[in-house]
């Protein structure tokens, strides 16, 4: 298969994001229809219908690719491109009518990704990045900060939807609260990660986060000059992620470490 322009794959990776997010946004009033809750979670039925408009536009766009979607269809195909999509990333906040989430579309080739593209609809937010065009928001060029120490550094985390008592999700918080000036939960990881592409945030770290969290989010950040490691493999998509501005990597991988 010849192997697609990377100009258009970053405009099908931004048509399915605002797919998905405008759908959802449009629907907002129906937020809290639930197709299954949780203890720590929800499915939404926008979830499920936004996904839909997000393979669409890829489907149509390029017939021949795979996709995968944090609301089924989980199968990694690397034999070909695939996309890799989470409707809306934050559906906890979106359902409660927080601003803080978004939809999130990557491209990978041979399980590298070419072009991503995070989508705020709420923020007016639109972060993008290919192999051929930088980091933006908005169309204007993102980077990480230059922190250079844990005591001046904004570090943001969340905790998984399977966090129990005695978590050693517990432990990282209360050792990154002790020497970072702040620590936040925000409650969307790909936004997260996108914060710290763009210098707002220092550093993002997270146990029990899924690929289709990080894809889109992690390559935007990389592209814009931030570093970031997959701490540890904790099933086939889950794992433990690490998003810094490059700077502070070290130390705070070290402290995750030595608290988790
Ligand atoms: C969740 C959010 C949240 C993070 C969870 C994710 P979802 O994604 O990114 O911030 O703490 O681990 O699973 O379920 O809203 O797509
Ligand atoms: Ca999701």
């Amino acid at each position: 298969m010849k192997e697609p322009d990377t100009d258009q794959l970053l405009e099908v990776a931004v048509s399915s994001a605002h797919a998905a997010g405008d759908h959802a946004m449009r629907n907002r009033m129906r937020r809290r229809e639930t197709e299954e809750v949780f203890a720590h979670d929800i499915k939404l039925k926008l979830d499920i219908e936004s996904q839909e408009k997000a393979f669409k536009v890829i489907n149509d766009a390029f017939p021949g690719h795979a996709v995968l979607g944090e609301e089924g269809d989980m199968r990694r195909d690397t034999s070909r491109p695939c996309w890799i999509v989470d409707p809306i990333d934050g559906t906890v906040n979106f359902s409660h009518g927080m601003p803080i989430w978004c939809s999130s579309v990557a491209v990978e080739i041979n399980g590298e990704v070419r072009a991503g593209c995070v989508y705020l609809p709420e923020m007016d937010e639109c972060y993008t990045a290919s192999l051929d065009q930088p980091s933006e928001c908005n169309g204007h060029r993102i980077q990480p900060s230059g922190a250079a120490s844990l005591d001046e550094a904004l570090i943001l985390t969340g905790l998984t939807k399977n966090v129990k008592a005695n978590s050693p999700a517990f432990n990282v918080f209360e050792s990154m609260s002790l020497h970072a000036r702040k620590v936040r939960i925000m409650g969307a990881a790909a936004v997260d990660i996108c914060h710290v592409a763009s210098g707002r945030a220092d550093a993002y770290v997270e146990t029990g986060i899924y690929l289709w969290d990080v894809a889109a989010a992690g390559f935007i950040a990389r592209q814009a000059g931030a570093r970031t490691e997959v701490l540890k493999e904790l099933g086939e998509f889950k794992m433990q992620y690490l998003c810094t501005n490059g700077p502070l990597h070290n130390d705070i991988r070290k402290l995750f470490i030595e608290s988790a």
